[in-house]
């Protein structure tokens, strides 16, 4: 059965020396910034080192990075007052947070990879937390991830049932309307622990007004 990474991993590989996924935000979110509300609320669960937190701060949205990792969040806030915003930061374990409901104007969840058990229900939770209208940026590795794993520091848990299918990223997101949906293979250039060929599922969803 699959178990969660657990926060002292997270925490020692935040504290490296090197930003490990890098400070530029997922191509997803540069890509679709022109979908941004010019003001309004932004999730980012499994925020990490902020990089796309603090992007979404830049675009003029009020943030809340949210992560297991006290030492990522830390990097985070340091991350936004290097490029002159801020970004309110959030240790929880996202099991067990509070969900806001009907408030939240846009969710970014990259790389935010949880267990079987674990991910339709967060992923439900996302678009619970969204207002009418609101939006979910979202970019996962796939199961082919696994093959990458082999030869390349391209990144994913260890676990292939941690990287979804296309179908169950679709099943989980049955109350939502799909915007975007991209399956493939790209070479990221994220940091040390996210460089190489990978197997990336990128979508966009939009909460039903
Ligand atoms: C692969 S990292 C991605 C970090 C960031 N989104 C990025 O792309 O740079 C996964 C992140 O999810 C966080 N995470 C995993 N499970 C979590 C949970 N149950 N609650 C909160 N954060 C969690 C980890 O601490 C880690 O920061």
């Amino acid at each position: 059965m699959s178990e969660p990474i657990p926060a002292e991993f997270w925490d020692a590989r935040f504290g490296e020396a090197d930003l490990v996924y890098g400070d530029r935000a997922s191509r997803l979110l540069i890509g679709f910034r022109d979908l941004f509300p010019a003001s309004g609320r932004a999730l980012v669960p499994g925020a990490g080192q902020g990089r796309d937190a603090v992007y979404l701060a830049e675009c003029g949205l009020d943030v809340l990075a949210l992560d297991l990792s006290s030492v990522g969040l830390q990097r985070a806030e340091a991350l936004a007052a290097s490029r002159g915003v801020t970004v309110n930061t959030k240790q929880a374990d996202l099991a067990e947070w509070d969900w806001p409901e009907g408030e939240i104007d846009v969710i970014a969840a990259m790389f935010f990879h949880l267990p079987p058990s674990l991910r339709p229900v967060l992923h439900g939770k996302m678009v619970e937390a969204l207002k009418p209208g609101g939006l979910i940026f979202l970019e996962c590795f796939t199961r082919e991830q696994a093959e990458f794993q082999k030869t390349h520091k391209s990144g994913g848990p260890p676990d292939p049932l941690m990287m979804p299918t296309p179908d169950e990223l679709r099943a989980d997101f049955s109350a939502a309307t799909p915007y975007a949906f991209w399956t493939g293979v790209e070479h990221l250039t994220e940091g040390p622990y996210h460089t190489g060929p990978a197997a990336l599922l990128r979508a966009v969803y939009r909460k039903p007004e």
